[in-house]
């Protein structure tokens, strides 16, 4: 891995680049997978001094750092440039900086863009970063883009084109930050390392997967984002289904990028045409949660009050592969649900019962947040003369994100870039075969022929939710509310 590198983040003084940005940087210095070869470009419109991003980056890092002349000697690497993205004068103050630090700190050449700000600029950035030569071909030249990447297939493909004038689809990378969760990366190793699983994942043995993403807290201060975005796009493009291509994919050849980027490409490509009633959307109304009242999503600040953006979406996706052609792969995502929770049941097919009773299915549970880990629920003997059965879970646990023994998204996905394995990024293919998907879904929506359910605060969203499982003789295994 190299380690001398300057980073240029464009939106330093946004909320990402202080809750997650700086402090993940700031975490592989720590580990030393960042040397004293590196500096820190921020960018964005404020007339911030040295001095003061330097304060900016050494609050943002106060409870990771031993002392504070660590952190003042972490913050001393960071430079600020105030930047208007459209301004060409501006990035040629930008180069010269960039070609005075790759000196000072003897980075070789090598850069990495950070886009973190309205995506409306990544075409214009992009553009002027190669007519202002400060990509130049020199050292590794890598650009992460945060999401959204589009708001349908026709923007995502505008944006891409855009990026490709001046980037390589190799030097592009799309950030999914669940990919950089642990409990994602996981997967691989659950699937591809206990044979005991990987022979039985496939369509003889699964009934269904059930995919959760459940959150507690409601838009918050980004209803004007949210409002245009809804659960669809903000969550099922991009985290629901990269998560189903980990699920769903076969074994690659290899454990390299290549070999898993062309097996998830694969399920992209398979994923079978919406129908209608397969899916269905929701929109949290006011109520009272334990003596705490919560108001509609229509009055939250910056919606519309009239709204027919969903906060809750949920469906059945099918993949046209041998492996798991007709098995539903279920998911559910809203805000305002019951609690916050990330998880995925794998619900098996059962034998046929000699006891006289109906056997459970056997589930594995993969839990990604707020605890990771795994659990298989079993049938047992109950403790006792009679023979009767009765479940038993095999519970594995653990709270690392709390303790900080799991890396934080951001930490991984940079270390990652620096490493240059896109692994855990999104390929281009995958973006555009998932909006392919989610705008036939957003056009069923649009024609208003699937009726947009109200679901009280603090449930798991509306009845049709479980009905549609029904309708496939199944049920949601996670029921937090019961
Ligand atoms: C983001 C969505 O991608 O993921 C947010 O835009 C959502 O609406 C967030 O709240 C959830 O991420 P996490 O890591 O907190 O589960």
């Amino acid at each position: 891995m190299s380690s001398k590198v300057i980073v240029t983040i464009f939106g330093a003084s946004g909320d990402l680049a202080k809750r997650k940005l700086y402090p993940s940087l700031f975490r592989l210095y720590k580990s030393g997978n960042l040397s004293k070869h590196f500096a820190v470009i921020g960018t964005a419109r404020r007339p911030w001094s040295k001095e003061y991003f330097e304060s900016v980056v050494v609050e943002a890092i106060a409870d990771l750092a031993d002392s504070p002349e660590q952190a003042q000697e972490f913050a001393s690497h960071f430079y600020y440039q105030s930047h208007d993205v459209q301004d060409t004068e501006h990035y040629i103050e930008l180069r010269k900086l960039q070609n005075q630090l790759n000196e000072q700190y003897q980075a070789e050449h090598n850069k990495l863009f950070f886009l973190s700000m309205a995506p409306q600029f990544f075409g214009t950035i992009a553009k002027h970063l190669k007519s202002e030569n400060i990509v130049d071909g020199k050292g590794f030249e890598r650009l992460i883009v945060e999401k959204p990447f589009g708001t349908d297939l026709a923007t995502a493909s505008q944006l891409n084109e855009e990026l490709l004038a001046a980037f390589d689809e190799e030097q592009i990378f799309r950030i999914d930050h669940y990919l950089g969760k642990e409990m994602i990366q996981s997967i691989f190793a659950i699937r591809f390392a206990n044979l005991l699983f990987e022979n039985i994942w496939n369509r003889d043995y699964i009934d269904n997967v059930q995919i959760t993403f459940a959150e507690k807290l409601g838009v918050e201060e980004r209803g004007g984002y949210y409002d245009q975005s809804g659960a669809l796009r903000d969550m099922v493009q991009n985290h629901t289904l990269q998560l189903l291509s980990l699920l769903a994919m076969d074994k690659p050849k290899s454990f390299s990028k290549e070999d898993i980027r062309a097996e998830k490409v694969k399920v992209f490509e398979r994923l079978v045409q919406p129908d209608k009633d397969d899916f269905i959307r929701g929109q949290y109304k006011s109520g009272t949660v334990k003596g705490k009242k919560y108001i509609s999503y229509r009055s939250e600040p910056n919606v519309n009050p009239d709204s027919m953006t969903e906060t809750f979406a949920s469906g059945a996706f099918f993949v046209n592969s041998e492996r798991f052609r007709d098995v539903p792969f279920f998911f559910r995502t809203g805000k305002r649900l019951t609690e916050k929770g990330t998880l995925v049941n794998i619900v098996f097919k059962q034998m046929e019962s000699i006891f006289g009773e109906e056997l459970a299915p056997n589930v594995l549970t993969i839990h990604i947040q707020p605890t990771e880990g795994f659990s298989l629920s079993m049938n047992g003997k109950e403790v006792g003369e009679r023979f009767s059965l009765a479940p038993l879970s095999l519970d594995y646990r653990t709270d690392a994100t709390a303790s900080g023994a799991s890396p934080d998204p951001y930490e991984k996905l940079i270390f990652d870039v620096l490493n240059n394995d896109s692994t855990n990024f999104s390929h281009w293919d995958e973006v555009r075969s998932s909006w392919e998907l989610i705008d036939q879904i957003e056009e069923l929506w649009r024609s208003n022929e699937v009726p947009l359910h109200e679901y009280p605060v603090g449930s798991m969203g509306p009845d049709a939710s479980f009905e549609l499982l029904r309708e496939f003789g199944a049920d949601w295994q996670w029921s937090p509310n019961k």
